[in-house]
């Protein structure tokens, strides 16, 4: 399982890339807009910022909504950078559009994937990746980790490459149950990945450990 962090936070992404084990980061325009970035030259080179910090992919969300906008965003921001994933809304004019870049080899991340008919549709149109967003599911009392569950079982019924994107993941187990379920990749914050370190019984058992190395020394 991949593990993506869902941030434009640089001290974060540096965090988690310190720690061996990230393979890309999610940005959207809130998470931007979160970091204060705004303007399309600020935006541009904070994307180049996160390569330079990451060596897996980087999605970079377009803002166009229609086919032609969302083509020539899509290809400028997959000239920044070879690790550059452009990400296209789940909407029509974006399926004819990740169409079109899966046709000229651009990878793409279908974003705002709720049904997994949503999903079916991102596949037949060659995303590289889909984002299910389990936790905005979860928050309105349907469940996220199902719909992660039927994708799964859609795409292996008929061999699709299309990578399930767990994102909006909020927690831990959130991460543990991707993870069972088979999502190839999760996306979420740091705290989704640092939580996957604690055990109590780690501590006590270290603790103990360092306590009787230190009474035969
Ligand atoms: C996915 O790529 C989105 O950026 C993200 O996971 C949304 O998460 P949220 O529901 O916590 O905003």
């Amino acid at each position: 399982m991949k593990f993506f962090i869902d941030t434009a936070n640089l001290d974060q992404i540096k965090e988690a890339q310190d720690l061996g084990v990230l393979d890309g980061v999610t940005t959207n325009p809130s998470l931007m807009a979160k970091e204060g970035i705004t303007g399309r030259e600020n935006i541009i080179e904070h994307y180049k910022k996160i390569c330079e910090i990451t060596t897996g992919d980087v999605s970079a969300e377009v803002i166009a909504t229609d086919f032609d906008g969302i083509v020539k965003e899509g290809e400028e921001l997959a000239a920044l950078h070879k690790q550059i994933i452009v990400k296209v809304p789940m909407i029509k004019e974006g399926i004819k559009a990740i169409k079109y870049f899966s046709d000229k080899g651009i990878k793409t991340n279908c974003t705002l994937v709720f049904s997994a008919g949503q999903a079916l549709l991102a596949a037949k149109a060659g995303a590289t990746y889909v984002s299910p967003f389990i936790g905005r599911l979860d928050d309105i009392s349907t469940d996220g980790l199902n719909l992660i569950m039927e994708i799964r079982q859609i795409y292996d019924n008929y061999g699709f490459e299309t990578q399930i994107l767990a994102a909006s993941v909020r927690h831990t187990m959130h991460v543990i149950d991707c993870a069972k379920i088979g999502a190839d990749v999760m996306t979420g914050p740091l705290s989704s990945i640092t939580g996957l370190l604690n055990h109590p019984l780690t501590d006590i058992g270290l603790e103990k450990f360092l306590a009787d190395h230190k009474k035969g020394n």
